[in-house]
């Protein structure tokens, strides 16, 4: 299945998001690449990291930012990869390449923070846009689903809660899910990301436990 990690917001998750999903589906089996579509490559150069420090499982970062070619392209790489899964980490603008992302994938996944600021009305602005693709996706007999995810949560504070109830109330609007796995506000994950990994492969038992419980409700999301 192909993924876009899309949101229009900068620094909503959509780069640690795609890491941490490639290395926990790629060590359970999966065959997995990522595409970075985003112009700044942090993606690119977290996959640099992780081939200097020979780690493994090897994963494929391709660097696509072109919106004339990027379907074919994206669409190639998947095929004659035999890929279980690619992931489309997105780049944080309304732009040609984030509306190809979303048209060519079987689902997004919208990473907001729950720290406030204008996350919410961005994320408005997304799904609007993912309206008319998934109402063209249909029209040719295709589909596309959407699932909110909860980023930078901690617990106990009123915010970050009534954050998630507006999700809620969007997903109840648009017609798209909330994954119900929250992602805390965790330091494991910048530093995952700094040093090329995925907080599963560093020692923490919490973030471990928690991305691995987003991947189980991936799985049953596409019916495995
Ligand atoms: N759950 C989290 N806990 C702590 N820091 C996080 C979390 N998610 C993301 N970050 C940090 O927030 C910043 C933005 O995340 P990033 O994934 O690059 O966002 P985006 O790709 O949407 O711009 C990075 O420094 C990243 O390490
Ligand atoms: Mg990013």
């Amino acid at each position: 299945m192909i993924v876009s990690s899309v949101n229009y917001k900068g620094g909503t998750g959509k780069s640690t998001i795609a890491q941490n999903l490639a290395v926990a589906f790629s060590l359970k089996g999966y065959k997995v690449c990522i595409v970075d579509a985003d112009g700044t490559g942090a993606t690119m150069d977290w996959s640099e990291d992780r081939h200097e420090l020979e780690l493994e499982p090897v994963i494929m970062v391709s660097h696509l930012t072109n919106p004339a070619s990027f379907t074919s392209q994206v669409k190639a790489l998947y095929n004659d990869g035999g890929y279980d899964l690619l992931i489309i980490d997105c780049p944080p603008a309304l732009s040609p390449v984030a509306v190809k992302a979303m048209s060519i994938s079987d689902y997004l996944f919208i990473p907001i923070n729950t720290t406030g600021g204008n996350d919410i009305k961005v994320t408005q602005k997304l799904l609007k846009e993912f309206q008319k693709i998934r109402e063209i996706k249909e029209d040719n007999g295709g589909k596309v689903e959407a699932y909110l995810l909860a980023n930078g949560y901690k617990k106990n504070v009123i915010l970050h809660e009534s954050v998630i109830k507006i999700m809620d109330q969007l997903c109840a609007y648009y017609k798209v899910k909330r994954f119900k796995t929250v992602v805390h506000n965790r330091v494991i994950y910048g530093e995952a990301s700094m040093k090329g990994r995925g907080v599963v492969e560093l020692d923490n038992r919490k973030a471990t436990l928690e991305v691995g419980q987003l991947v189980k409700e991936i799985l049953a999301m596409a019916g495995n």
